[in-house]
């Protein structure tokens, strides 16, 4: 019984295959420079643009930048086990097909179950994301959506003058606003019911995608050039206000981590790990490079320079941005949907006001693109692997695209876009990932025991250490994480199994094959 749920798939056949000719209808045109580009694409988004000021005004204050350097640690490991298996098994399929070559079936659907809420609800996470620029943009324009309409159900809000934003109410936000004198009671109140923003960006996608739109690396290259432009703007424009204003940056990074509140995750260390939990999704998506491996020009060399040249690239920005960013607002006042451009708008150069929110739209689509061309490609593998029902395997007769399941895909995530709120969808989609580290991390430790002479064309340096510091830094990170959002991924989890018992295990093309 053991065994039949162990069953692995060939890294020997596995390799051919990736360099068989039936392969090479994927056409191998990513240089390292495209596979650089197409990480950084996949990863700046909702995290840095978002997260970053709810993160900070709930848990960590300025201390967020500490925060960012121990995720960033996190995925440092995690990355370079992820380098070993793209480099050695150069396969679209990532994390899926590296589980079912070295630990098995059961393990393998149980990462491709977990990065549905990697790709689908992460997808979900950037499309609220993006309503939050995209209503701030057009309130600039002079076009005001309802906050009803553009905030997930139940989400209590007040206006904010100051910051010509709707703000949910926290109760940092109540003592920040009653310290300068304002009774929270006062000002215009508004309850979301379903943020059809966030519905309608994932529609959009949804029909490009099925219509075939591919995300060639030129495309991919100008939305990094936009993005990082923007990103590289916003530190340039906010290093230049704080030159000149440092007894304002000193008094906001004072102090740099407020001290605890009494429960766990409010300030203080508690919050700083809570924190990386939360903001670890702002560095999810280097792993993505490692779905393009068949594509990749010369994946075994390339495949571990993709991978970690985006995470150093994102991680120095990201520690330029959030320090940065808190400096000029005071933590408290970050709560908000575009906290970027809260920031900018301090420098008092409204241009870049427009250009960032601009940068930020353009940016976070790339995102839910990539996110969104990807689940429906590892539905499509498992569906090859019998483990989903052959629908999901089904490709369109004109646009040859994989149309059914990613319209079931796009419409499943427009409601859950809809309804559920950035840190709700933002804690679960970290959770899952981070799950996905860890048995990337425990799978390279594993078969480096297993098969040691394999051929590695590149070796994780300091296996076992560098695995194990993986695997505890990122359930450091998910041990920080609220109970709910364990709940939440233990229930997933428990779904999941049971469709493989009811389903997968029945239906595998490997279990056939092998007679189990
Ligand atoms: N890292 C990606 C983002 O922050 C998922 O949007």
């Amino acid at each position: 019984m053991a065994n039949q749920l162990f069953a692995r798939k060939s890294i020997d056949k596995l390799s051919a295959d990736a360099f068989s000719e039936g392969a090479h209808n994927l056409k191998r045109t990513l240089g390292p420079g495209n596979l650089i580009a197409l990480g950084v694409g996949a990863i700046i988004g909702t995290g840095i643009f978002v997260l970053t000021g709810s993160a900070a005004a709930q848990y960590t204050g300025p201390a967020i930048v500490l925060a960012f350097i121990l995720a960033g640690l996190g995925c440092a490991f995690a990355g370079l086990c992820y380098a070993e298996f793209a480099s050695m098994i150069p396969i679209a399929g990532s994390a899926y097909t590296y589980g079912y070559a070295t630990l098995g079936e059961f393990v393998a659907w149980i990462i491709g179950w977990d990065l549905i809420l990697e790709y689908l609800f992460g997808a979900a996470t950037v499309a609220v994301g993006w309503s939050g620029y995209v209503v701030s943009f057009l309130r600039d324009l002079g076009v005001n959506i309802p906050p009803q309409w553009s905030s997930a159900s139940g989400v209590e809000m007040v206006f904010i003058e100051k910051n010509n934003a709707w703000v949910r109410i926290t109760e940092q936000l109540t003592t920040s606003l009653a310290s300068e004198g304002v009774d929270i009671a006062t000002l215009p109140h508004a309850t979301g019911i379903f943020n059809l923003v966030a519905a309608i960006a994932i529609t959009l996608v949804t029909i490009l995608l099925v219509r075939g739109m591919s995300e060639s690396a030129k495309v991919n290259n100008i939305a990094v050039i936009i993005k990082v432009g923007v990103v590289i703007l916003f530190i340039l424009a906010g290093a230049n206000y704080l030159f000149g204003h440092s007894a304002e940056a000193s008094e906001n990074w004072t102090p740099f981590l407020p001290e605890n509140k009494g429960g766990f995750g409010e300030y203080g260390w508690s919050g700083v790990i809570r924190a990386a939990g939360v903001i670890f999704f702002a560095y999810i998506g280097f792993d993505a490079v490692s779905t393009t491996a068949q594509e990749a020009k010369n994946p075994q060399k390339d495949m571990p320079i993709g991978i970690l040249g985006s995470l150093v690239i994102c991680t120095i920005l990201y520690i330029l941005v959030s320090g940065i960013l808190t400096a000029m607002v005071h933590y408290s006042q970050l709560n908000v949907a575009e906290p970027i451009a809260i920031g900018i708008e301090k420098t008092g150069y409204t241009f870049l006001r427009d250009l960032i929110k601009i940068g930020a739209i353009a940016g976070l689509s790339s995102v839910m693109l990539v996110m969104l061309m990807s689940q429906p490609r590892i539905f499509y593998t498992m569906a090859n692997d019998g483990l989903l029902p052959p629908i999901f395997g089904k490709l369109h007769p004109k646009f040859r695209t994989p149309h059914v399941s990613t319209i079931l895909t796009g419409l499943i995530c427009a409601l859950v876009a809809g309804a559920f709120s950035v840190d709700e969808l933002g804690h679960l989609v970290s959770i899952g990932t981070l799950l996905a580290f860890v048995i990337v991390c425990a799978g390279v430790w594993y078969l480096r025991v297993k098969e040691p002479n394999r051929p590695r064309p590149f070796k994780t340096p300091l296996v076992p250490l560098v695995p194990i510091l993986g695997i505890l830094v990122c359930l450091g990170m998910m041990a920080g994480l609220p109970a709910e959002t364990w709940y939440r991924l233990l229930g997933w989890m428990a779904i999941g199994i049971i469709i493989y018992f009811v389903y997968g295990k029945k239906n595998s093309v490997i279990r056939k094959e092998q007679n189990l």
